[in-house]
C-alpha cells in the first residue's frame, strides 16, 4: 500500500508496468477481489451473497452510497430513476443519423455523450446535487438508449418507458414490446438479466472503469467519462467478449463441431484465435462470477430453451480447456461472460446487444467509482509516463535532401 508516485517523482525514476500488471493507479473502498482465492465482494458483500437475493437497483444503491438501503430508502432511490427514464424527443433524432446496420455500442457511447448537451445543469463535478441529478438521469436512461438502439437496428418504432414498472422490466419492454402489443416480461427472464446485471455491476479497476477515472480526473464530467467507457468496453479482449464467445461456438458449429482442432489452433497461437470467454487478469483459480453463470445457465436455458447444440460445445470446450495442460499451466478458467452470450440469446437478445448489457449491468460500477474519485482529495490527474525508445537526437534534413 506504499505510495510510490512522490518518491519517483523526486528521485526523477520511472516504473515502467506494461498492462498496468502490478500498478495500483488509486485506493478504493468499492470492490475488493483476491484473485488466487477467486473472491468478489461489493463493499464486503460476497458476489454469492448478493446475486439473486438482492436487485440490481438495491445493489446500485450499495456500490454508490456505501451501504445496503433501508426499504424506505430503496423505495426513493428507485422512484428517482423511474421519473428519469424518458429521452429528450430531441434526443430521439440521433439515432435516425445512423446506418441501420451500426452496432449499438457506438449508438450507446455517443447518445450517452449526447446527454452532456442536453442536460447542462448537470455537469458540475464539484455541485453534490448535479451529480446526484447526473446519477439518476444516468441510470435511468441507459435502459432507454440501449432498447432504443436496438429497436433502431430492427427497424421498429421506439416505445416511450412505462415507469409503472422496474428498470428491468421496462428495459424488456422497451426492447420486445410492440405498440400494438402488450408485453409482459416472463418473471423468470427478469430475475435472470436482473442477477446477470449484478454479477456485472462492479470489478475495480478494469479497462473501462479505469478509463471512467482517467477521463473523470480530467474533471470530465460524468456522462462524457461513462461515454469514454463503453468504448473501452466495446473491445472483444474487454466487454466485447460475450459477442465473441457466441461467435466462436457457432464458427465452430459451423465446421462441424470440430473442437480438438480448434484447440490446436489455439494452442498453435494462430494469430488472432484465442480461447474467448477464458482468462483474466485477476482471476487465476476461477471467476466466482462465472460460477454462479453457470450454475443458473442449466436451470434458464431449460426455461427458455436455449441452443443446446451451442451449450453441449461450450461445455465440451470447457472440459477439453480444465484438463488440457496448455490452459491448466497458464490458469485460464471461463470468465463471466463465457455462459453468458447462451443465457442472451435463449433471452432473445442478438448477439450485437451482448455487450450492451454489459454495459448497463457496469453502469452502477462506472458512477459509484467515478465519484469516488472526484470526492478524493488525494486524485489527480491520470498521467502515466512513458520509457522512451525513439531515435536519440539527430539533425532536420530538408525535404529536397533526403
Ligand atoms: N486463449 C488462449 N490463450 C490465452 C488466453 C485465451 N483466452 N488468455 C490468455 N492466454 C495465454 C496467453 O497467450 C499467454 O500465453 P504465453 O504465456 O504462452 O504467452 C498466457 O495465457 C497469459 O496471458 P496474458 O495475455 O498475459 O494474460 P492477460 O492477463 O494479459 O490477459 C485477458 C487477460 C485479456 C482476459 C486474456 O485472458 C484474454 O484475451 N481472454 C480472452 C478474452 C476474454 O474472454 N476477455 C474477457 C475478460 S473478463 C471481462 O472483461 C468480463
Amino acid at each position: 500500500g506504499y505510495d510510490t508516485s512522490k518518491l519517483l517523482a523526486t528521485t526523477g525514476q520511472v516504473a515502467l508496468d506494461i498492462g498496468f500488471v502490478n500498478t495500483a493507479a488509486c485506493t478504493s473502498a468499492i470492490t475488493y477481489i483476491d484473485g488466487d482465492a477467486g473472491v468478489l465482494r461489493y463493499r464486503g458483500y460476497p458476489i454469492d451473497q448478493l446475486a439473486g437475493k438482492a436487485s440490481f437497483v438495491e445493489v446500485s444503491y450499495l456500490l454508490i452510497h456505501g451501504e445496503l438501503p433501508t426499504a424506505a430508502q430503496l423505495a426513493e432511490f428507485d422512484g428517482k430513476i423511474r421519473r428519469h427514464t424518458l429521452l429528450h424527443e430531441d434526443l430521439k433524432q440521433f439515432f435516425k443519423g445512423f446506418p441501420r446496420d451500426a452496432h449499438p455500442m457506438p449508438v450507446l457511447s455517443s447518445a450517452v455523450s449526447a446527454l452532456s448537451t442536453f442536460y447542462q445543469d448537470s455537469l458540475d463535478p464539484f455541485d453534490e446535487a448535479q451529480v446526484e441529478m447526473s446519477t439518476y438521469r444516468l441510470l435511468a436512461k441507459l435502459p432507454t438508449i440501449a432498447a432504443y438502439a436496438y429497436k433502431k437496428s430492427v427497424g421498429q418504432p421506439f416505445l416511450y418507458p412505462d415507469n409503472s414498472l422496474g428498470l428491468v422490466e421496462n428495459f424488456l419492454r422497451m426492447t420486445f414490446g410492440l405498440p400494438a402489443e402488450p408485453y409482459e416480461a416472463d418473471p423468470e427472464l427478469v430475475k435472470a438479466l436482473d442477477m446477470l446485471f449484478v454479477l456485472h455491476a462492479d470489478h475495480e479497476q478494469n479497462c473501462s472503469t479505469s478509463t471512467v477515472r482517467l477521463v473523470g480526473s480530467s474533471h470530465a464530467n460524468l456522462f462524457a467519462s461513462v461515454s469514454a467507457g463503453i468504448n473501452a468496453l466495446f473491445g472483444p479482449l474487454h466487454g466485447g467478449a460475450n459477442q465473441s464467445v457466441l461467435e466462436m461456438l457457432e464458427a465452430i458449429q459451423r465446421d462441424g463441431g470440430d473442437i480438438p482442432t480448434f484447440v490446436k489452433r489455439v494452442k498453435d497461437k494462430e494469430p488472432g484465435v484465442k480461447l474467448m470467454g477464458f482468462g483474466h487478469r485477476v482471476y487465476k483459480n476461477y471467476d466466482p462470477r462465472a460460477a454462479i453463470v453457470k450454475s443458473t445457465a442449466d436451470s434458464v436455458l431449460d426455461k427458455l430453451g436455449g441452443n443446446s447444440e451451442l451449450l453441449d460445445l461450450a461445455r465440451q470446450l470447457e472440459e477439453v480447456a480444465l484438463t488440457d495442460d496448455y490452459f491448466v499451466q497458464r490458469k485460464l478458467y471461463p470468465n463471466v461472460d463465457f455462459y453468458t452470450g447462451l443465457i442472451y440469446r435463449a433471452m432473445g437478445f442478438p448477439t450485437r446487444m451482448f455487450t450492451v448489457l454489459f454495459a448497463l449491468g457496469r453502469l452502477p460500477g462506472w458512477i459509484a467509482q467515478w465519484r469516488e474519485m472526484i470526492e478524493d482529495p488525494t486524485t489527480k490527474i491520470g498521467r502515466p509516463r512513458q520509457v522512451y525508445t525513439g531515435p536519440t537526437v539527430r539533425d532536420f534534413v530538408p525535404l529536397d535532401q533526403r
